[in-house]
Order: structure tokens, then sequence, then C-alpha cells
């Protein structure tokens, strides 16, 4: 067992080895249908967990310039990096023309921006159209991205104009489409709803007569918050299997993915050391040395994470567990059932390999929290051993 205690927290602790087995699974479920998967970047940009998936060869995708940058700078191939966003600057354009990366178009106006900054340099863009489908995704409201409500993509009352647009541009190359209907989707019916309606616009817009050659389904694929230890690796082959009877298509579409929480999302976990337990009026707190700035999901989303006192075997009580942070929404969970838990236990939140580190937030000046790996019962990584209770 490797002693945990020894190290400064809050950190975030990455199990390599079910990073591996993860990816590896999806590159296979993938690879049965021929299906290309990137890797979003947003998810987890820790160069030691994107490595491990540059070295399974999968692409990247990002969502900034800098997501480009970084994905440029650890090796992922040119080809394999696809940039999408609603609100893509000038100059992060350019940067994408300048290493030939294919752009994820998200609007009409965008396409004539690109188009006018293609010409300019005298490259020629390479661009998928992101559409927005209008499919319901079946997921937080905050993670929905494919409906009329939202700003993502080409609604398709303007997707004709785009085609046209691209066909007489001698700088816009299309490429094909782009979809992503949001994120933590557990059920695989949205996704059977995305195909059908992806057959028909496919058709209707005659993409293939426009030169489209790709279809990108984008991601979202969601993992068991509630019981990530009996569930640690989502089921890839009833995902891409949805795909591969549903989809149907002229031959030779390239098929491609975008999946981000469900390669990285149970590998990475927060330990963090309890500071106080306090007795309020009618309820105890359990106040943790992480907060919101480590993990904003539950202040944000009311998501659940579950969470585990690693150092008492007490009788389970019910506490509020709560950040440092001068917020009244720096809460992990209301009603938390642990073991007896008092100063200095270790806990651990779990199934924050995605959307943690990579959304962390600078307020109160909060210190970062370092990553740590653990390969084969090994510890690496250069957090600081702790400095808790340094005075005694
Ligand atoms: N492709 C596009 C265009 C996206 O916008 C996203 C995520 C993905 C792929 C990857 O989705 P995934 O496979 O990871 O679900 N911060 C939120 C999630 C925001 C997702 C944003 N876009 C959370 O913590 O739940």
């Amino acid at each position: 067992m490797v002693d945990l205690s020894v190290i400064k927290t809050p950190c975030y602790l990455y199990d390599l080895d079910l990073l591996e087995k993860t990816v590896s699974v999806a590159e296979r479920e993938a690879g049965r249908h021929g299906f290309i998967i990137h890797y979003a970047i947003k998810a987890n940009h820790d160069p030691v967990i994107a490595g491990i998936i540059r070295d399974h060869g999968l692409g990247s995708d990002c969502v900034s310039g800098n997501e480009v940058r970084r994905s440029i700078e650890l090796g992922f191939h040119r080809n394999g990096i696809v940039f999408a966003g609603v609100g893509k600057s000038d100059e992060e354009i350019q940067l994408a023309l300048g290493e030939d990366i294919l752009l994820n178009c998200e609007s009409l106006e965008e396409l004539g921006i690109i188009d006018e900054i293609a010409g300019k340099s005298g490259r020629v863009a390479r661009v998928a159209l992101r559409v927005n489908p209008s499919v319901e995704a079946d997921t937080h409201h905050y993670i929905t991205t494919g409906t009329d409500e939202n700003k993502f993509g080409i609604s398709l009352a303007h997707l004709q104009s785009a085609l046209d647009k691209c066909r007489d541009s001698e700088f816009l190359d299309f490429t094909g489409l782009h979809f992503h209907i949001g994120s933590q989707i557990i059920s695989l019916e949205p996704y059977r709803r995305l195909c059908e309606r992806v057959n028909q616009i496919w058709q209707a817009f005659n993409i293939s007569g426009y030169g489209g050659r790709l279809l990108n389904m984008g991601g979202g694929l969601g993992i068991d918050y509630y019981d990530p230890e009996a569930n640690s690796i989502p089921d890839f082959e009833a995902f891409f299997e949805v795909f591969a009877g549903t989809l149907d298509l002229p031959a030779g579409i390239e098929i491609h993915f975008e999946l981000g929480r469900s390669l990285v999302g149970q590998c990475g976990r927060i330990v963090t050391r309890v500071l106080y337990t306090k007795q309020g009026v009618g309820k105890k707190f359990v106040i943790t040395d992480a907060g919101m700035t480590e993990l904003m999901r539950p202040s944000l989303y009311q998501a659940v994470h579950k969470i585990k006192n690693i150092s008492s075997s007490g009788n389970p009580e019910t506490y509020d567990v709560v950040g440092p942070v001068c917020e009244s929404s720096d809460v992990f969970a209301k009603d938390a059932i642990l073991p007896e838990t008092g100063r200095g236990d270790l806990l651990q939140i779990l199934s924050c390999g995605a959307y943690a580190a990579s959304m962390t937030l600078n307020f109160n000046l909060r210190e970062r929290a370092h990553p740590v790996y653990i390969s084969e019962g090994k510890i690496s990584g250069n957090a600081p051993v702790k400095d808790f209770r340094a005075h005694e």
C-alpha cells in the first residue's frame, strides 16, 4: 500500500495503470469498427495524463489556442488535432491555419472570418461544420450543447448557406460535419437519436456531394460517479456499437469521436486532509483543505462525487463536507455518511480525473494542488511532503 500520509494535501492522485487500461479498452472497442478517437484535452491537460493518451496514438480535441499549443508540444500528430469553440479569436484561427489544424467551425459568422484570414495569409483552411442537431442529451442543462437553446454549432437553418460558402471559397476545404450534444450522458438513447438525425442530415444536405468525407460525433459518454470503484471503465463496447449499428452513411466516411471524461474521469482522485470538524446548529461540518478551487463540479452543477475517509473506521456519522473557500457554494457533499471523522484524517474524493484539475480556480489566491501519480504500486510526482502540523 502506498503511504499517502507523507504527501502535502490537497493533491490530485492519478492511477496511471487504470488510465492505461481504460484507454486500451476504448481503443480496442473503437478499432473494431474502424472509428478514430481524439482525446478532449479540456478534461485534463496534465502532461503525464495527456502523454499516456498520446502514446496510444489518439488525436487531440481542443477548444483554445493554448490547448492546440499544448497538444503540439506534447507531440500529438498535427493531423490528429481538431479545434472547436464558439469564440475563436483571430490569433487562434491564425495559429490553427499556420499549423494546418482542422477547424470545427461553429457559425456562419466564424466561417466568414476563417475565409478572410485564410485568404489574406494565402492558405486553405481545413474546416468541418459543427452542426447543432437539436437533440436533447438528457443530462444537466449546463452541460447540454446540442439544442436550440445552446450557443454551440450551426443551426440546421444555416447549414445550407455554410455549405455553399465552403463550395464557393477557394480558401475553405470542407471536410465534413461535427456534432457534440453534451457531456455526462449515461443513457445511449440520445446517441441513437443523434445518429438518426445525422443520417437524415447527411442525405438531405448531400454532404458527400459537397466533399464531406469525415463525421465527428463528439464525446459525452458518462461515467459512474455513484459507484466508481465497481464501474471504473465505461462500457465502450455498447457505446460504439450504437454508432456502428445506427449510422447509415455512404462507404468510406471516416468516423471520429472526442472523448474526455470517459477516458480520464475515474483515474483521478483528490486527496484532502480534514482541518476541522465543526459542530453547527443541527449538523456537523467536515472542513477539508481542498475546496471548490480544486473541484468546481459540485458547486457548479450540484455534481455528486463519492467521498471516502481512509483514516478512520469509526461509527458512521452524517456530515456536510465543505471546503475552506469564501463561498457558501463551496460544498462537496451534503449529509454524507462517513466513519466518525476528525482533524487530520485523510479523505479521498473520487472520480476527479476529468474537469477537476483542468477547471481549477485561482480564487482566494489559493495554492495550486499538485499532481501525484501511482503506477505499479509506486508513487511519483513532485508534490511537496506535508507541512501539516509543522508547528508540532
Ligand atoms: N467535444 C466537444 C466539442 C466538447 O465541448 C466536449 C466537452 C467534449 C468533446 C468532451 O466531452 P466529454 O467526453 O468529456 O463529456 N465541465 C463539465 C463538462 C463540460 C464539457 C465540455 N465539453 C463537467 O465537469 O461536467
